[in-house]
C-alpha cells in the first residue's frame, strides 16, 4: 500500500521539479530492508527521473541528487532526507510509519498492497488465460502441472487486480489418438473401469493399443478408418468419443480440486475442426495460402524476418493441424470475449509455434493479434513418484501428501491434527510451488522431493509453518487484547524491519504482475517469514505490559495477513496447524 507516502514525498518534489506528482510516484520506491544496517524507508532514483534528459555522468547525477535533496524539507511525514549514490533517501516519522502501516493493513484485508497508488488509474481489462491444456488419454506430464501452477498464478494475480478474468482448459481431443482410442476400447477396453477411473483406464488401452498398431497393419488401419469416422461427423464413433472426452473431464474437475484450480470453460482442439475449414478459406482468399508438390497447404512467414518460417496449416487429406486449430481458437475467443489481452501458458518447446501463430494472425489482418502473449517455460528433470515418470496428476498430489505425512509423523503436533491427510495436501503443495516459483520462469531445474521439504531454508514448508506459528499467536493471545494500540511501543529495530518490509508488498506484487513471475512474491514472503521469525524471538507477548503485548499482536496480525494473501496469490493455501 506504502500507504500514501510515497504520494506525500511526491507532492513535495513535484513542487520543487515543477513536474506533476503522478509522474513521480513511480520513482519513489521503498528501501529493501537490510540485515546489516538500518535503512531508510523509501528511495529516489535520481537516475530515473533525468531519463529522458540526455546522459548524465555519475558525478552530474550525484550533484543534482545533493542539489535537489537541499531543496526538499521535512514536514509531518518525512522526518529525515539524506542522499545515497544517485539516490535520495525518506525516514518517514516513526510513530506514523507504525500507526499507518498496521492500519492499513487490518483494514484492506487481503486487498492490502493492491489498493496501492502503484495501480491507481490501472483500467479494468478483460482478460483470457489458458492454462494446464493436457492430452486425454496421454501422459499428463510435468509440463502440464507447471502451466497448471503457473496459468493458476497468473489468473488469480489478473482478477485480484480488479480484471475479469476467464480461465480455459484447451484440451487435446481431438487427432489420431482418438482413432486409436476407439479402436482400442473396442478391443481391450472394460466399461466398468472406463467408469470407475477413466484417465487411468484410457491410457491403458493407448499404450496398448500402440503397441499392437506397430506390429499388426490391421490394427493401425482400423484406427485410421475410426479417425476418418470421426472427421466425418459418423453418430457412432463421436458418441463414444464424447464418453472418453466426458468422463475424463469429470476426473479433471475432482483432481483440480485438490490444487485449487479450476476453469470457467473446458475447451479443446476437437471444437475447432469446422471452424479450421473456415480459417483455411479465409488465408486462401487473403492470398496466404501455398499448395506444396505433397498435397499439403503452409503459410510462408518469411517476410516477418525468419526466413525459415513455413507453417503448415492443412495435411494432404485437407484435414486441419495443431496450428490451424490454434488460429480459429483465438479467433473464436476474440468473438466470445473480446478479450484485451490472452495469455498462453506451455513450456518453451512451443515457442515457435506460439510466434508463428501470432504472426499468421497478424498477416490475416486480426490487429488484435498484439494483445497475444506467450508466457513459456524451462524443463523440470527428475520428477518421478512410486509409479514411475509422472502420468497422472493424482500420483504427483498422493505422492506430496504421502511424503509430507511421512516427514509430519516426526513432528509431535502432527498427531493432535484433525485432519493430517488434508494439512500434508496443503504443505506439500505450498513445497511443490515455492521450489516451482522460486527463479524465472524460463529456467530448467532438476526436481528433487528432499529439497522441496526441507522445512528449514527457503520453502514452502517454511511459510506454511510460520503462517501456522503466527496463527497460534493469535490463538493463544487474540482476544484478551484491545485493536487500539500504542504505536510508541513499536520501535524495536525487529518491528521497524517488519513495518519497512510490508511496506514494500505492492512494488512486489507489481513486479509480478507487469512480468508474470511469481519469483518476486516468493522471496518477499520468505524475507518475512525470516523477519517475523526473528520478531518472534524477541518481541514477545507474554509477561509483557498490556499495552506492549496488545502492540506486537497487531504487527503479527499484520504479517500473518500479507503472508496468507501472497500465499493464495500463489495458489497456496495456508494452513492454521501443522
Ligand atoms: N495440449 C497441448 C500439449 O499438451 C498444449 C496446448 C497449449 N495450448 C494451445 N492453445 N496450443 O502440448
Amino acid at each position: 500500500m506504502a500507504c500514501g507516502f510515497r504520494r506525500s514525498i511526491a507532492g513535495q518534489l513535484s513542487r520543487v521539479l515543477d513536474l506533476p506528482p503522478e509522474n513521480l510516484i513511480k520513482s519513489i520506491s521503498a528501501v529493501p530492508v537490510s540485515r546489516k544496517e538500518e535503512v531508510a524507508d523509501f528511495q529516489l532514483s535520481v537516475d530515473s527521473l533525468l531519463e529522458n534528459t540526455n546522459n548524465h555522468s555519475r558525478s552530474d547525477i550525484q550533484v543534482q541528487a545533493k542539489r535537489l535533496a537541499e531543496k526538499l524539507k521535512c514536514d509531518t511525514v518525512v522526518s529525515e532526507i539524506s542522499t545515497g549514490p544517485g539516490t535520495i533517501h525518506f525516514k518517514i516519522n516513526r510513530e506514523l510509519l507504525t500507526k499507518t502501516v498496521l492500519r492499513q493493513v487490518i483494514k484492506d484485508g487481503s486487498k492490502y498492497g493492491l489498493k496501492s497508488e502503484l495501480f491507481s488509474g490501472l483500467p479494468q481489462k478483460k482478460v483470457v488465460v489458458e492454462f494446464s491444456s493436457p492430452n486425454v488419454a496421454k501422459k499428463f506430464h510435468v509440463g502440464h502441472l507447471r502451466s497448471t501452477i503457473i496459468g493458476n498464478f497468473i489468473a488469480n494475480i489478473k482478477e485480484a487486480l480488479g480484471h475479469q478474468v476467464t480461465r480455459i482448459n484447451y484440451l487435446g481431443d481431438w487427432g489420431m489418438q482418438f482413432g486409436l482410442l476407439g479402436t482400442g476400447f473396442q478391443l481391450f477396453g472394460y466399461e466398468e473401469k472406463l467408469q470407475s477411473n477413466p484417465l487411468q483406464h484410457l491410457f491403458e488401452v493407448y499404450v496398448q493399443v500402440n503397441k499392437e498398431a506397430a506390429d499388426d497393419q490391421s490394427v493401425a488401419k482400423s484406427a485410421q478408418e475410426f479417425f476418418q469416422r470421426l472427421e466425418l461427423g459418423d453418430t457412432q464413433a463421436l458418441s463414444l468419443w464424447q464418453r472418453f472426452r466426458d468422463l475424463s473431464i469429470e476426473e479433471y474437475i475432482r483432481i483440480y480440486k485438490r490444487l485449487g484450480v479450476y476453469f470457467d470453460e473446458y475447451s479443446g482442439e476437437s471444437f475447432y475442426r469446422e471452424k479450421s475449414r473456415e480459417v483455411l478459406k479465409l488465408l486462401d482468399s487473403k492470398g496466404l495460402l501455398q499448395k506444396t508438390e505433397k498435397g499439403t497447404a503452409v503459410v510462408d512467414l518469411s517476410r516477418n524476418g525468419d526466413p525459415s518460417s513455413l507453417c503448415t496449416v492443412m495435411r494432404s487429406d485437407g484435414t486441419s493441424l495443431y496450428a490451424t486449430r490454434d488460429l480459429a481458437a483465438a479467433i473464436d475467443r476474440m468473438d466470445k470475449y473480446s478479450f484485451d489481452t490472452m495469455i498462453y501458458v506451455t513450456d518453451k518447446g512451443q515457442r515457435k509455434h506460439f510466434q508463428q501463430l501470432f504472426q499468421m494472425l497478424k498477416i490475416m489482418g486480426f490487429d488484435w493479434a498484439e494483445r497475444c502473449r506467450h508466457v513459456p517455460f524451462g524443463v523440470v528433470q527428475g520428477m518421478k513418484t512410486r509409479r514411475g515418470d509422472v502420468t497422472f496428476l493424482e500420483d504427483v498430489l498422493n505422492e506430496i501428501r504421502l511424503r509430507m505425512l511421512q516427514n509430519m509423523a516426526s513432528v509431535k503436533t502432527t498427531r493432535e491434527l484433525e485432519n493430517p491427510q488434508e494439512t500434508a495436501e496443503k504443505v506439500g503443495l505450498a513445497a511443490l510451488i515455492i521450489q516451482d516459483f522460486r527463479g524465472l520462469l524460463l529456467s530448467d531445474y532438476q526436481f528433487s522431493w528432499d529439497r522441496v521439504f526441507q522445512s528449514r531454508g527457503d520453502t514452502g514448508v517454511f511459510l506454511q509453518y510460520t503462517h501456522a506459528r503466527l496463527h497460534s499467536l493469535e490463538e493463544t493471545f487474540g482476544c484478551g487484547y484491545l485493536s487500539e494500540f500504542n504505536t510508541a511501543c513499536l520501535q524495536e529495530p525487529q518491528s521497524i524491519s517488519v513495518l519497512q518490509h510490508l511496506l514494500r508488498f505492492d512494488e512486489v506484487l507489481y513486479r509480478s504482475s507487469q512480468d508474470l513471475q511469481p519469483k518476486h512474491i516468493v522471496s518477499y514472503l520468505l524475507t518475512l517469514s525470516h523477519l517475523a521469525a526473528v520478531a518472534h524471538k524477541t518481541l514477545h507477548i507474554k509477561d509483557n505490559p498490556p499495552d506492549v503485548a496488545a502492540a506486537r499482536l497487531q504487527l503479527f496480525k499484520a504479517v500473518r495477513s500479507v503472508l496468507a494473501s501472497g500465499m493464495q496469490l500463489l495458489g497456496i493455501t495456508p494452513v492454521c496447524r501443522m
